[in-house]
């Protein structure tokens, strides 16, 4: 009993020595960065730096010249409809990027629960069924993504960067992109769920800042919809402000009684289905039941402040 309590005291002291160090890292190396983990949290602090923010120049545009892969976009209506729901759903990308992006996903290698010592090449939905590695939960292509072309491109996207800029009310930083195999495997405690988000949560990447998303698979309520509270980047209860992302460690029945069930939308649609976020706002991948989900993200920041992740240590 006594080495229990000794090995819990010690790692406690542990984890609240690495957290006052990483943050004195991040003080020295990136005061810019240190404020903006301690402060981007509370809304107020947003809302005055959205005041200070310098509408970008030259606004990426949508025209013959630069037409946007995903067509006709009502930039100024998405932008708006984001501000007030906390997403916007509706993009669609052509099927011929979406086969190109799923081919590179079958011919690279991506990591198992996003752990660099565990390669592996997912050819697709038949060798999830038959051949998943052990607790396999998530696949992720990680840097390995930035060889596709494809996604090179639609970072680059006129569309996208126009919705992105009208949000941002800034020009959009590229802050990194994703592509990932979410499986139909459960988690085994709160701790795996939460390194999936597969729990709901908010991220805090900047005083602003936006995430489009797409299917390259079908999803549907088995395959791990994206599902957030809509309005919920506004008007959060103060202690959720002030805990920020350790807001993971709610239970998720105890948020959507917060606010509110009603508000709480599941995103499902065809490979090629895509909608954009204000990931401030409450959200999680669903854990797929079924069938697996393949997806990809590309976030955009107003601030660079390099790989935020490592620095502020989420
Ligand atoms: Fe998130």
């Amino acid at each position: 009993m006594n080495n229990i309590l000794i090995q819990k005291s010690e790692k406690f002291w542990y984890k609240l020595a690495n957290y006052f160090l990483r943050n004195y890292r991040c003080l020295i190396q990136d005061p810019r960065l240190f404020l903006m983990g301690k402060f981007a949290r509370f809304e107020i602090v947003r809302d005055w730096a959205a005041m200070l923010l310098k509408h970008p120049t030259q606004s990426p545009e949508i025209s013959q010249e630069h037409p946007s892969i995903l067509g006709e976009l009502d930039v100024c209506a998405i932008a708006s409809t984001i501000e007030r729901d906390s997403c916007y759903q509706g993009l669609q990308l052509p099927e011929g990027v979406v086969q190109e992006l799923v081919k590179f996903a079958s011919s690279t290698v991506g990591y198992i629960n996003r752990d660099t010592q565990r390669p592996w090449r997912c050819t697709g939905t038949e060798q999830v069924r038959v051949d998943l590695p052990k607790n396999a939960r998530v696949c992720s292509y990680m840097s390995n993504g930035k060889l596709s072309s494809t996604l090179k491109k639609l970072e680059k996207d006129p569309g996208i960067l126009a919705v992105a800029a009208k949000f941002l009310g800034a020009e959009p930083v590229h802050l990194g992109s994703e592509i990932s195999w979410s499986f139909p495997v459960p988690a085994e405690n709160h701790v795996q769920q939460r390194q999936a988000a597969q729990v709901f949560h908010y991220d805090l990447d900047d005083y602003r800042f936006i995430k489009f998303f797409f299917y390259l698979t079908d999803v549907d309520m088995s395959s791990g919809p994206h599902t957030y509270v809509s309005g919920s980047h506004k008007g959060k209860k103060l202690l959720h402000q002030v805990i920020g992302t350790r807001c993971a460690d709610i239970d998720d029945e105890k948020l959507v009684e917060l606010y509110g069930e009603q508000n709480v939308v599941n995103i499902c649609g065809k490979a090629g289905f895509g909608f954009v976020e204000n990931p401030l706002c409450f959200h999680r991948g669903t854990q797929p039941t079924e069938k697996p989900r393949l997806m990809l993200q590309i976030e955009y920041t107003v601030n660079d402040y390099g790989n935020i992740h490592e620095a502020l240590g989420y």
